[in-house]
């Protein structure tokens, strides 16, 4: 299967279409968003930004990539890439497909993603963006796989033309169900990858002294928006993290600003902690 950048991007501030130049897109306008010396642009408009570095920090973004890098939420990344070939072996056109990532982060998921869709064979082009409103996160990803557009931009307000887009995965990402039911196409299929109850359990215990109950995600807010369930899974799995990884995961996670110093002494003097990788799968298609 052929993987290519995902090319029709639409202008954040007049929703023209944007032109591709060696150096910058364009708009009819006249609105240019350079492209960096990697390929990726930044097309989130200032006045969308609620901060001056919306999303992960650049700190963040270098633990979870090495976290990543570890593989240890391999199986993650695995069903991700089952449920997203299983819509694209059971179509019938050959018309090209269109995924978008939001939230993408550094970018982990999506080129797993795309190199498993290379080793596909299926006649489908398959057209791929990752977008986060993180720049440091979007730097991170336009490294690793040149065949997918990499943006800055925010789920809020995706820079495609509505209707436009079959797939749109959001994995721990912020689920904004009325944009990506304006984005998809009818018939198109939203992934939703969340955290289940007991994801990182073990250390989650040893960083506070209650552990809330839990509340799984809840569908409404698709439904609302004019999705309906059509599969969902829980995946659990068990791994053992060296203290390295431990604090990596940690860093990623919001519990490094939210636990008590205590918890998370606790948990930076471990030498080895197994955790369990508790999380599911929500795939939607729009009415
Ligand atoms: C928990 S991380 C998950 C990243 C990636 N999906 C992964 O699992 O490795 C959440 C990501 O959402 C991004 N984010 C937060 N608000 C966003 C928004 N409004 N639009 C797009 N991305 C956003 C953050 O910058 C961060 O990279
Ligand atoms: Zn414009």
């Amino acid at each position: 299967m052929i993987v290519s950048p995902l090319n029709k991007l639409v202008c954040p501030l007049c929703a023209k279409p944007l032109v591709a130049e060696p150096s910058r897109l364009v708009c009819g306008a006249g609105h240019s968003f350079d492209k960096s010396r990697n390929g990726h642009v930044n097309l989130l408009p200032v006045q969308n930004k609620r901060s001056l570095s919306p999303g992960d920090s650049k700190q963040m973004v270098q633990w979870r990539h090495a976290f990543l890098a570890g593989g240890y939420y391999d199986a993650i990344a695995e069903k991700i890439n089952d449920l997203v070939s299983k819509q694209l072996t059971t179509r019938s056109s050959l018309e090209s497909y269109t995924v978008i990532d939001g939230g993408c982060g550094e970018g982990y998921y999506l080129t797993e993603l795309a190199t498993h869709l290379r080793r596909l064979s299926l006649a489908t082009e398959v057209l791929i963006c990752g977008l986060d409103i993180s720049k440091w996160a979007v730097q991170a990803a336009a490294k690793r796989d040149k065949s997918i557009q990499w943006i800055v931009a925010s789920n809020k307000s995706i820079p495609v033309n509505r209707a436009s887009t079959d797939l749109i995965l959001c994995a721990f990402g912020f689920h904004c169900y009325d944009s990506f039911a304006d984005t998809l196409k009818s018939g198109g299929v939203l992934i939703l990858v969340d955290t289940y109850e007991d994801h990182l359990i073990e250390m989650r215990k040893l960083l506070y002294p209650t552990i809330k109950p839990f509340q799984p995600a809840s569908n409404d807010g698709a439904i609302e928006a004019g999705f309906s369930l059509s599969h969902s899974e829980r995946l659990t799995v068990k791994r053992d993290l060296p203290r390295a990884d431990i604090e990596r995961l940690l860093g990623m996670t919001p519990h490094m600003h939210r636990a008590p110093k205590e918890g998370i002494e606790k948990v930076t003097s471990l030498e080895h902690l197994t955790l369990t990788i508790d999380v599911s799968f929500r795939v939607f298609v729009k009415d």
